[in-house]
């Protein structure tokens, strides 16, 4: 009998092809092309104004390509065969606002300055579960809790506290939290780290990793579904402790897509500001 070995899973998650995009005559994408699996933890990187919001803003639909596709999985339509139980691709340029309502259920993001409403870290939990998903405030509130109490903070201390009145780190976390409310199958983060102390970016990178690694409640509904987390960072720390695959973008192209292990080794001159930076450098040599 031939033995038979299971191909790897391949499922993707987000699927990016050709993309170009420009702003006026200044041309920030040139044709990236980028396919994340589900389960990936992905760090893209590249230097300040590479365009890696722009990427971001692109799976979220927030931007339209000019030219090439991107497509999402859309966990809410019946799964493929198994084994993969592969959610089917939404080209984003082509559904309806219906469509679009339906990929929501199931991402979520963590924005760069946190962009908290103001008001209480109740209601900052509250919009997204109630406008997207259409949860009553009596469903909302022990799922507030629990993602509470999921990034380290304690409910009965927050929940009924004033945005203002956060400090840098409980912040993150709050928002951090505000999006596992949600129950993202994917999440996005873009730079969680900045502006916050080396401790601090610590804890956040842990945080990042625990989320990752812990299922969506959805699992329980549809089998093969876990969670995929995509950090657009420039924070080298976060690399060395996550260790992702990374995902470089240079000149409006991907410039590197390999292994944490990979990226430290490699010699390029938009990459080496990098290691230097990561002061893995003399330790290669
Ligand atoms: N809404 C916009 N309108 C015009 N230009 C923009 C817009 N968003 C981003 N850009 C430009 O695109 C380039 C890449 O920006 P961005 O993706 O934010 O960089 P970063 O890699 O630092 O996240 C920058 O030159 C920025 O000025
Ligand atoms: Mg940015």
């Amino acid at each position: 009998m031939p033995v038979v070995v299971a191909p790897p899973e391949v499922v993707p998650e987000v699927v990016i092809e050709g993309l170009q995009k420009s702003f006026g005559d200044k041309s920030v994408l040139r044709g990236i092309d980028l396919t994340v699996q589900r389960g990936e933890l992905v760090a893209i990187v590249g230097g300040s104004g590479s365009g890696k919001t722009v990427l971001l803003k692109h799976i979220t639909a927030h931007f339209q390509p000019d030219a090439g596709r991107v497509l999402v999985a859309d966990h809410e339509a019946a799964p493929g065969p198994a084994p993969e139980f592969a959610a089917p691709l939404l080209d984003l340029a082509t559904i309806d606002e219906a469509h679009m309502d339906r990929l929501r259920m199931h991402w979520a993001v963590v924005f760069q300055r946190n962009a908290l409403l103001t008001g209480t870290v109740l209601r900052n939990l509250s919009v997204e579960p109630r406008e997207v998903k259409g949860l009553s405030d009596e469903e909302i509130r022990p799922l507030a809790i629990e993602a509470l109490r999921d990034v380290g903070l304690d409910p009965e201390l927050v929940l009924e506290r004033d945005r203002d009145a956060l400090s840098g780190g409980m912040a993150k976390r709050v928002a951090v939290a505000r999006a596992l409310v949600m129950d993202p199958v994917l999440l996005l983060y873009d730079e969680p780290t900045s502006g916050l102390d080396p401790e601090m970016c610590r804890q956040i990178h842990d945080l990042i990793r625990e989320t990752h690694r812990a299922q969506p409640r959805f699992a329980e509904q549809r089998r093969g579904v876990v969670r995929t987390s995509i950090v657009v960072t420039h924070d080298t720390e976060l690399l060395r402790r996550l260790k992702p695959r990374i995902v470089m973008l240079g000149d409006g192209e991907v410039c590197f897509d390999g292994t944490y292990d990979e990226f430290i080794t490699r010699t390029d001159r938009r990459i080496e500001p990098y290691l230097q930076q990561m002061g893995v450098l003399h330790e290669r040599s």
